[in-house]
């Protein structure tokens, strides 16, 4: 198994291109299911969800095929028949959001058998909204042998759903199944999301009828079938906030390409408290966001995630690393995930000194870490010690890094590029 070796206190200088989004080309890969023509993505990353989730198609009967190297590299998703409607339990569970091709199964083939996704290392992650919303859509659901076996004989229809809170898969699952139902869907509390607009904006290219977008009401007005589209995938705004982190941890000033300030919700505000400076640069079709870091220890500064446009969750974890220097106590709320502070162990490891009370995490900001062997336990907990170790004093070794492969496409090479000493070598 890899190990990702960082030698830290490198200001980070330059320019990082940010990619496509992982959260957009998942539940854009599964939307290619409710066509029988070829969906065209591009600006897709290279990672390893996507190829895990092709795999899934690929057992359903669908073909996802890669395209090009570069700026014009992509995939494409054909679906012309469904051979079959089973999500096996093998495939569902290395990835959960493959549990989200039980929308379009039940759209398209009026039936789908998919394993229940388990267990999850950030906190238990039922699926009984999803359940309950393709319930109220007409769908006959049975949870049996841990697969939930859904039928929608006739098809489903258009219906009412009021999310008890946001939730972004199930946004997802029910926008995709309405686009196919028979009638009108309003889900109200819906998840306005970047990633739930990019798919919106998708099926919509398809020849989706979905009103309302990016807001908490979505309207969705079902059509007998979709058609193909060629659609470019956002870029990754979970992987701009960990490059800015990283930038301003180490005291550095560089570019994200591709990304605009917006769609980075409350980090900025978070971070301009900090002491981090932004300027926009670029244009509309190009964007470029200069992250300018503090001058000496950044400001402590307090954060509670919440849906967005609030403080991301998946950036809880990097924004905690830049605050284990921070001058002063900075206290960090996780309000979406119940289990999610593996990583305050392993910076502990560093030497942070953070305590934990519930959800809350309470961040006493120290003048330095100093390297050690650290090891990551999830996706986002592993860029945060990729950040931490960039600040450290002296060598940092974390291993259990096939974690960062799922979402952040060549990290070393981007870092390196910056003037990071980062590599990876096998143990
Ligand atoms: N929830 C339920 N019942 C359900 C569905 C969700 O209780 O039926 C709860 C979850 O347990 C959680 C809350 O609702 O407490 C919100 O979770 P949500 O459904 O929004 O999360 P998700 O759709 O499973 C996506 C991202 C996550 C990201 C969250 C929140 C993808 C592939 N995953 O997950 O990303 O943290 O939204 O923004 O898009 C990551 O990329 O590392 C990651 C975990």
């Amino acid at each position: 198994m890899d190990q990702i070796i960082i030698e830290g206190g490198v200001p980070l200088h330059g320019d990082l291109v940010i990619s496509g989004s992982k959260n957009a080309v998942l539940p854009l890969i599964i939307a290619g299911l409710l066509s029988d023509r070829k969906l065209t993505l591009r600006g897709t990353p290279r990672l390893a969800d996507t190829q895990t989730l092709a795999d899934m198609l690929y057992t359903l009967g669908a073909e996802v095929e890669e395209f090009g190297r570069g700026p014009g590299e992509g995939l494409s998703v054909t679906a012309a028949d469904l051979s079959s409607t089973r999500a096996p339990y093998a495939l569902v569970s290395k990835m959960r959001a493959s549990f989200w091709v039980i929308g379009p199964l039940l759209a398209r083939a009026h039936e789908a058998q998919v394993s229940l996704p388990g267990g999850c290392a950030i906190g238990t992650r039922p699926v009984d909204l999803y359940l309950k919303g393709l319930a109220a859509m007409g769908a006959d659901i049975k949870v049996e042998g841990g697969y939930v076996n859904a039928t929608a004989k006739g098809g489903l229809r258009g219906a009412r759903i009021e999310l008890p809170f946001v939730s972004v898969g199930v946004t997802h699952v029910l926008m995709m199944a309405a686009t196919l139902a028979k009638g009108q869907t309003i889900i109200t509390n819906a998840a306005s999301e970047p990633e739930v607009v990019d798919v919106g904006r998708c099926l919509q290219a398809m020849g989706a009828r979905i009103d309302g977008l990016g807001t908490r009401v979505v309207t969705i007005t079902g059509r007998d079938r979709l058609d193909g589209a060629d659609y470019t995938v956002s870029r990754d705004r979970i992987e701009a906030g960990a490059y800015a982190l990283a930038v301003a941890a180490t005291g550095g000033d560089a570019t994200l390409t591709g990304i605009d300030e917006n769609v980075l919700g409350a980090l900025v505000p978070a971070m301009r408290l900090a002491g981090v400076d932004f300027c926009t640069e670029g244009n509309a079709n190009e964007p470029v966001l200069r992250v300018i870091g503090p001058r000496g220890r950044p400001h402590a500064t307090c954060v509670t995630t919440e849906p967005y446009p609030g403080f991301a969750t998946d950036l809880q974890a990097p924004f905690m690393g830049l605050m284990c220097c921070a001058d002063g106590v900075s206290r960090v709320r996780e309000t979406i995930f119940e289990n999610r502070f593996m990583h305050v162990q392993e910076l502990t490891r560093l030497g942070a000194n953070i305590s934990l009370l519930g959800d809350t995490a309470l961040i006493t900001g120290v003048p330095e870490l100093l390297g050690a062997p650290v090891m990551a336990t999830d996706l986002r907990a592993s860029v945060t010690l990729v950040i931490a170790g960039l600040m450290a004093r002296g060598t940092t070794r974390i291993s259990r890094v096939y974690h960062l492969a799922r979402g952040y496409e060549r990290l070393e090479e981007k870092l390196s590029a910056c003037g990071a000493r980062i590599w990876r070598e096998a143990s």
